[in-house]
């Protein structure tokens, strides 16, 4: 089939974009909420629509290295900066960096860096190279709530007047993207994704401070969170969600004989009636993937509680599953904190 045929008609999102508009786009991780990332009313924009708190940053989008240095800082474009560009752009990593004066207060929140990722989905990248432009992307739902990994999530959360939705199927990835700090003379994961601390210090030839670690020593400090992202709760189901090691698992739908709940599961389990299942595969990567339908399909079900089995996190993993199943654990933890 001839490629260009499948391209839809970019003008009208472009348009909406020049016009400080907002365009939700796919990318490989989850749909993001598009605007003019240097145009500081639409940037404004995407936070009201979202309900997001306004010093909670936004990664901005790019085409490539070029783009990137367009937004970070004279000279800040580092040697690590394009070492991991060019290992994993484009992809799932979001380099934050100093940023450039040309960058609005409003995609920062104020702050002296910016992130940067260049997104690997072919819709994406048409859409910022006929805009020209950097673009900000935060996931396309309302502020805390569950990443959309398909076009109808991001239509269920905005009218169709306040956002163009441009369609690219489901999400390949399924969880965002993982953010990583090259500022600071240690590399440190801000939030886990697929690409995990090990390949990233692969690439670098240096240590870097996995996410673990970062939470730990900012709670110790008491000090102001690096990345508002860490924020406990987030990616939250609306039903009040729990995560069980599977031997509780039995006890606990003891203890709801008279209410059904839905257990989410990677394992094979017989579950009763009125309980509800709803299988998971056992491959990280393909549960990653399946992640947020799984918790939005719980959420419609008419259930008192979502319970979710722990994943195996087994430390025999490759070390690639290993951050795929970590960054699974990090979005569990804060879809179940509440
Ligand atoms: O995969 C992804 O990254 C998706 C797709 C659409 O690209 N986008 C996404 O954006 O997840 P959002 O806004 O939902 O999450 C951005 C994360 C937040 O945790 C935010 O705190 C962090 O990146 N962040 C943004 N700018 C930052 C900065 N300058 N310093 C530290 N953290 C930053
Ligand atoms: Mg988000």
């Amino acid at each position: 089939m001839d490629d260009a045929l499948e391209q839809p008609d970019l003008s009208l999102a472009v348009a909406r974009l020049r016009d400080g508009g907002l365009v939700a786009f796919p990318t490989e991780t989850v749909y993001g909420l598009g605007a003019d990332a240097l145009n500081a009313d639409a940037v404004r924009g995407v936070f009201a629509a979202k309900g997001r708190p306004s010093h909670n940053p936004l990664i901005v989008h790019v085409t490539g290295q070029e783009m990137a240095r367009r937004v970070v800082a004279p000279g800040a474009w580092s040697a690590r900066a394009e070492k991991l560009a060019r290992a994993f752009w484009p992809g799932p990593l979001t380099l934050v960096l100093p940023r450039a004066a040309v960058v609005p207060d409003e995609v920062t929140g104020g702050g002296p860096t910016v992130a940067v990722r260049c997104p690997d989905h072919p819709l994406a990248l048409s859409l910022l190279f006929e805009f020209g432009g950097p673009l900000v992307g935060p996931s396309a739902n309302a502020s805390g709530r569950v990443s959309p990994t398909d076009a109808a999530h991001v239509r269920e959360a905005f009218a169709a007047d306040q956002v163009h939705v441009l369609d690219g199927g489901a999400c390949q990835t399924g969880i965002e993207s993982t953010v990583v700090d090259v500022t600071s003379e240690r590399v440190r994961i801000l939030r886990p994704g697929v690409v995990g601390a090990h390949a990233i210090a692969h690439v670098l030839g240096e240590a870097v401070e996995e996410h673990g670690s970062v939470i730990e020593a900012a709670d110790k400090d008491g000090a102001a969170l690096a990345s508002p992202g860490m924020l406990a709760s987030h990616y939250a189901p609306r039903t009040r969600a729990v995560l069980v090691e599977g031997p509780e698992l039995e006890g606990l739908l003891e203890d709801y004989e008279d209410e059904a709940v839905v257990v989410i599961t990677h394992a094979l389990r017989e579950i009763e009636p009125p309980h509800e299942l709803i299988e998971m595969p056992p491959d990280a990567g393909e549960y990653a993937a399946r992640l947020y339908r799984a918790l939005r399909e719980a959420d419609t079900r008419d259930v008192g509680l979502i319970i979710v089995e722990r994943p195996p996190v087994s430390n025999t993993d490759a070390p690639g599953n290993a951050a795929i199943w970590a960054a699974v654990l990090d979005r569990l933890k804060r879809a179940t904190s509440i």
